[in-house]
């Protein structure tokens, strides 16, 4: 079979195509022929070396396919069942993928593969962000960056749905049509600030009576770190899910004082579904999210599993909406 590979830390161009031989299931697992698998961004960082991982290193961690091969002790699933996963255990970008059978998570009716497979990461982690990171409640007020990402446009269409106002940042025109049609209340174009750290608060509060938001959900990081603080009203929180302008430099916690005793959590969503009940609930939560019609999820681009390189480019250079699918 193919699958992608990384030799060494570096850029796009490390992810090779290599011909490897095709798992067997051990005890417990399942082999899956993906119809489609979810690219993430936590495959830049350990694909460029910013999270530290073993090499030769094969990236993915979701798709939704179809079970080629079970191992004996395996009784919950068989061959031609159609399932989907997410998983810290990486090696999705390839054409069979070795599954825990318990990790395998249930394509409800109505959800076809590549939605399946386009779910899990995002939706599980925006179900983190507004149930249990900070538990959203209506008539809160949120700021969003990357409004117009993968996790911003499920994310706001959830909000929203909740009764929160949502303002969003994005960098281009296209970007905030679309943040708008997924229900963001406010679009900030943060593109054409000088400084961020002082123009976003500052617009934030124009937005909120002088009172700033009751969270920030900022997953760009680096860039956005100092002036997302300074968006919160005082006691609010500040959920930092990602870093894809780079990671935030070490910090004081006396900043948390005097930004008005403000919460600061630095959250993972594989904490938040590492107890069984907990998947299950929150991947019900989330498939229920698509079936009934609360987020349409968009998929912006597809690239073919051996254009891996190119889809990496893309995710990391701006130039991607809502969710990438890789297809074998
Ligand atoms: N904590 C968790 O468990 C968890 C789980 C999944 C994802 N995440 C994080 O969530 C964030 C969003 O992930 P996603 O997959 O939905 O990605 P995405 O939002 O679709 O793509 C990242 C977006 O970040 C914005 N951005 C701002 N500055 C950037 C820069 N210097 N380089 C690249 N992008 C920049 C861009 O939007 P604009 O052009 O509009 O600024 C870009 O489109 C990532 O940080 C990811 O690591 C965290």
């Amino acid at each position: 079979m193919r699958a992608i590979e990384v030799s060494e830390a570096g850029g796009p161009e490390q992810l090779q195509v290599v011909e490897v031989a095709e798992p067997e299931p051990g005890p417990g697992q399942v082999v899956v022929a993906p119809a489609a698998i979810g690219l993430n961004f936590i495959e830049t960082y350990q694909r460029s070396g910013v999270y530290p991982v073993e090499h030769p290193f094969r990236p993915g961690g979701e798709g939704a396919g179809e079970v080629v091969a079970v191992a004996a002790d395996v009784t919950a699933l068989r061959v031609g069942d159609q399932v989907a996963w997410t998983s810290s255990v990486t090696g999705s970008y390839a054409e069979r993928v070795l599954l825990e059978a318990a990790q395998a998570l249930p394509i409800p009716a109505g959800l076809d593969l590549r939605t399946a497979a386009a779910l899990p990461l995002q939706g599980l982690t925006v179900s983190m962000l507004v149930d249990g990171a900070f538990d959203l409640r209506p008539g809160q007020d949120v700021l969003l960056t990357a409004g117009a990402g993968g996790i911003g446009l499920l994310l706001t269409q959830v909000a929203a749905h909740r009764g929160a106002r949502v303002i969003t940042t994005v960098s281009t025109a296209e970007k905030e049509a679309l943040s708008r049609e997924a229900g963001a209340a406010d679009v900030i174009r943060y593109d054409g600030f000088d400084d961020i750290t002082t123009e976003l608060p500052a617009t934030v509060r124009d937005l909120t009576g002088g009172a700033g938001v009751h969270v920030v959900y900022d997953g760009v990081g680096k860039s956005t770190f100092d002036g997302s603080l300074a968006s919160l009203r005082t006691r609010g929180t500040l959920v930092l899910f990602g870093g894809a302008s780079g990671p935030v430099p070490p910090f004081d916690p006396q900043r948390l004082n005097r930004a008005g005793s403000v919460f600061l959590t630095r959250p993972t969503m594989f904490h938040y579904v590492s107890d069984p009940d907990e998947r299950a609930r929150r991947w019900s939560q989330v498939s229920a999210w698509v079936t009934e019609g609360v987020v349409d999820l968009r998929v912006g681009a597809t690239f073919p599993l051996a254009d891996a390189e190119h889809a990496h480019r893309a995710l990391e250079g701006r130039q991607t909406t809502g969710k990438v699918l890789l297809l074998p």
